[in-house]
């Protein structure tokens, strides 16, 4: 059997799904990657913006920053590639199997596209968290930075992880027994460069899964897919899942 046709095969019978998405499952919605030519790591240095030193440094820089990237999400919709994994889902729950979707991206449009077995790893830029008391909450809009916590009136910093910094309590326990339980594992539009979300491919691998990879360019948990599929994340959703049509019968 043909491999894009058992692993179509495969998916329609998997009791336990595990989902991996980074920042290329988003780019269709308008949305840079970080480590593509045009990503967002080449014209802005990751140590400026994305660290605690460099929020410590010059926290107004780093809010105006995330307040920029905050109005492109916020101009952005959910592509088909969001939408098909919503739908499967609710295909895989509707069979009484388990599903879970853990991103790496922190542009809140899986939620908006309807996911609800869902781990924001790295956070959601539309949530602030208070310095002070961690309290958190949503960002107005539009909002002018910084932002200060509704019950204490301290400012608050972008509820994202940065780089040195620990996962949300308990998303990576989540993530990791999903991945490990897991029959079919598919991981769209991720560099597998960063840890430790890079290795949930490998877990899933390791633990006898059926791995799909959805990418345009091969990355180091390509030699490991039982299909690498070089597409973008909307065409290769929909090689797996079927096309996706709007409700007004438009591709999107
Ligand atoms: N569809 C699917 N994948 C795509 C598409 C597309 N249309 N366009 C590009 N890609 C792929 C690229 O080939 C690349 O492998 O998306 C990947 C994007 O990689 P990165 O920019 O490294 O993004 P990501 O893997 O999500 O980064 C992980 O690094 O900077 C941190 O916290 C940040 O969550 C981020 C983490």
């Amino acid at each position: 059997m043909e491999r894009l046709e058992e692993a179509r095969e495969r998916l329609k019978a998997a009791q336990r799904v595990a989902v991996l998405t980074g920042a290329g499952i988003s780019k269709p919605s308008g949305i840079p990657t970080f480590r593509d030519v045009e990503g967002l790591w080449r014209d802005f240095n990751p140590l400026d913006y994305a660290t605690p030193e460099a929020y410590a440094r010059d926290p107004q820089r780093v809010w105006e920053w995330y307040a920029w990237r905050i109005a492109k999400v916020r101009e952005a919709r959910p592509n088909p590639a969001h939408r098909a994994l919503a739908r499967l889902e609710k295909e895989v729950l509707g069979r009484g199997g388990a599903f879970l979707l853990v991103t790496q991206n922190v542009d809140g449009l899986h939620a908006r596209a309807g996911s609800r077995n869902l781990v924001e790893l790295h956070g959601n830029l539309l949530r602030a968290r208070c310095e002070a008391c961690g309290h958190r909450f949503s960002l107005p809009d539009p909002f002018t930075p910084p932002p200060f916590c509704p019950l204490c009136g301290h400012r608050a910093r972008p509820d994202v992880v940065w780089f040195g910094e620990f996962l949300p309590e308990g998303a990576w326990e989540r993530a990791e027994r999903a991945f490990l339980e897991a029959d079919l594992a598919l991981v769209v539009g991720t560099s597998a460069e960063v840890e430790p979300a890079a290795s949930l491919g490998r877990i899933a691998y390791a633990s006898g899964a059926y791995l799909v990879e959805v990418n345009p360019e091969p990355t180091p948990l390509t030699p490991l897919a039982h299909l690498a599929l070089r597409q973008g994340a909307v065409e290769g959703m929909a090689a797996l899942l079927g096309p996706h049509l709007d409700t007004k019968g438009e591709a999107w």
